[in-house]
């Protein structure tokens, strides 16, 4: 399709802006994404072996979520050694030979930091269990003696983020913080050698030619655990306003404007994105050109598809990140979260339903029937709500196998569940692994084409109808929606702002982008008129001149 000339790319600024701005950026989960070894776990070399693909996507960078030496309590987001690679996962050679690939491709790539715990198996940790009480290797870590009268209580009552209690009793009877697994201690970010190794780790990385980085839970660094600790309840009545003991304190900033440094030394800097859940108004902080330079926005992982929701966000995030001098970041799916097909195929629960809402998965942990899923609703709505976001001024972060279309696998059996939330809730909670089942790249053949193995989470069998294989060259497919829409988007990229358009509907939402590129989305399920404009590209299967589907995104070149 030839576009119109005033459509292409009219704004200067979108050129000369640094590239993060409003990157489409492709989330990669490492042990699944594609296994060269055939040991059942992705890898290096796998991400390698599929950079053409990658290239073909239309992406302009990769994220990687962490594929460091890790005992993997927590899906490697519990890191051994920040300066390697798993060994199951290749070493550093195949890690440059990666990172070539993909520049090669035009591609950016990002990695992952954890700076709030380590490994229990981290060499610090190892250390500050052999020293002792008061030493400087505990020093590292945030000891503590326990309550009670032998101490045979923890220090306090706080939870754990996966559940139970947040501190664990060590062999000489000292208790150490873990915000998350119990074989994640929580570092002590007042202790300057800790902050010396980030630095370090940030220019290792920076130095092997990496272009940026993600932060994990930026938010919690640093803490103020001054005695006596307060208890949970009391915790659950302080403001977080900066000044909260554990959680979006304001010294976290000095942290960063010390990375901030850092990653100016580089030509071109290397950038950062915080993985901040914070209120609304403290995001800036985190955005802020002296602090991280990006934030995640959330809010859409929560959102149902909805018109008001969606308008709602997408006014009040590009108003934030306007105050710190930011672009907006969108995100509909993650490692994290049951995957946005799923999410928007299962019926929203009523206020006073016993199935909990979280993010729609509450349904499938009920044990509900398989048939409350609406595979196709949730297909037809998310390529809706990723073709309106893919519009939106700023960037976009994908999580791989969203481009398939893929859903969240709600059968895993309990003895092949990974995640420690599935068990530290008593399997209450399923947890992510469903987001996490390795990708299938063919309709058939071993791990469906993800090695020449099994896989380390269970494939279900309708996954070969999402197989790369399969979608590849089927110009109705969710994989050439994103393709032909990831082409477009690099045409008609321009100056980051947006103007609504009244459609006189609440159901259908309309806006306007600088050079006139338009996008409408119809959320709603009666077919909306189109009074002119030439549709670009269409999230619909079936298109229907003159006006845009029931749940059905539509670019357009403007009247
Ligand atoms: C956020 C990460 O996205 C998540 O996967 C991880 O479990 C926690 N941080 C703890 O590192």
């Amino acid at each position: 399709m030839t576009l119109p000339d005033e459509l292409i790319r009219d704004d200067s600024t979108a050129d000369t802006a640094p590239w993060w701005r409003q990157a489409v950026v492709y989330q990669i989960y490492p042990r699944s994404f594609a296994d060269a070894s055939g040991d059942g776990i992705g890898d290096i070399p796998g991400i390698l072996s599929r950079a053409d693909y990658l290239g073909s996507l239309g992406i302009d960078a990769v994220w990687l979520s962490p594929f460091y030496p890790s005992a993997l309590a927590d899906g490697g987001y519990d890191v051994a050694d920040y300066r390697d690679v798993d060994p199951r996962l290749g070493t550093l050679d195949d890690f440059d030979a990666m990172v070539t690939a993909l520049h090669e491709r035009g591609l950016k790539v990002v990695v992952d930091i954890v700076p709030n715990h380590t490994s229990n198996l981290h060499a610090w940790f190892q250390e500050a269990l052999a020293a002792g009480r008061g030493s400087a290797a505990r020093d590292r870590y945030i000891f503590r003696e326990g309550s009670g009268p032998d101490g045979a209580e923890p220090p306090t009552d706080w939870t754990a983020a996966f559940g139970g209690s947040a501190w664990e009793r060590v062999e000489d009877g000292q208790w150490y913080l873990h915000s998350f697994a119990i074989e994640q201690p929580d570092l002590n970010w007042a202790n300057p050698e800790v902050r010396a190794d980030f630095v370090k780790t940030l220019r290792f990385w920076s130095d092997r030619g990496v272009d940026g980085f993600r932060i994990d839970v930026a938010h919690m660094l640093t803490k103020d655990l001054t005695e006596p600790l307060p208890s949970a309840a009391e915790l659950a009545d302080m403001p977080v306003d900066g000044s909260h003991p554990l959680l979006d304190r304001d010294d976290v900033h000095g942290v960063y404007a010390e990375w901030r440094e850092v990653f100016d030394s580089y030509d071109p800097p290397r950038t950062a994105v915080a993985e901040a859940w914070v209120a609304s108004d403290r995001v800036p902080l985190y955005a802020s050109p002296t602090s991280l330079g990006q934030s995640f926005n959330f809010d859409l992982l929560v959102a149902d598809f909805d018109a008001a929701q969606f308008r709602d966000i997408v006014t009040r995030n590009i108003a934030l990140a306007a105050r710190s001098g930011s672009s907006s970041t969108w995100v509909l799916s993650n490692h994290d979260v049951f995957r946005h097909a799923t999410r928007y195929g299962l019926p929203v629960p009523p206020e006073d339903s016993a199935v909990p809402k979280r993010h729609g998965g509450g349904w499938l942990e009920a044990g509900a029937d398989q048939g409350v899923l609406d595979r196709a609703a949730g297909e037809r709505r998310a390529r809706a709500a990723t073709l309106f976001v893919l519009g939106l001024p700023g960037s976009a972060y994908l999580y791989q196998g969203e481009e398939l279309g893929l859903h969240e696998v709600a059968e895993i059996p309990a003895d092949q569940r990974q995640d420690p939330t599935f068990f530290r809730t008593h399997q209450e909670q399923f947890g992510r692994d469903g987001a996490r089942v390795p990708l299938p790249w063919t309709a058939s053949g071993p791990s469906f084409g993800f090695g020449d193995d099994g896989a380390h989470l269970p494939q279900p069998a309708w996954f070969a109808e999402y197989a790369v294989s399969v979608e590849d060259g089927d110009p109705d497919s969710t994989l050439s929606l994103y393709r032909r829409a990831l082409a477009l988007r690099h045409e008609l990229q321009t100056a980051e702002d947006l103007e609504w358009i009244e459609t006189g509907r609440a159901d259908v939402l309309h806006f306007r982008r600088p050079n006139g590129w338009e996008v409408v989305t119809n959320f709603g399920t009666e077919p909306f008129a189109l009074d002119a404009g030439e549709v670009l590209v269409s999230s619909g299967r079936s298109g229907s001149a003159g006006a845009v589907p029931g749940e059905t995104t539509v670019w357009l070149s403007g009247h």
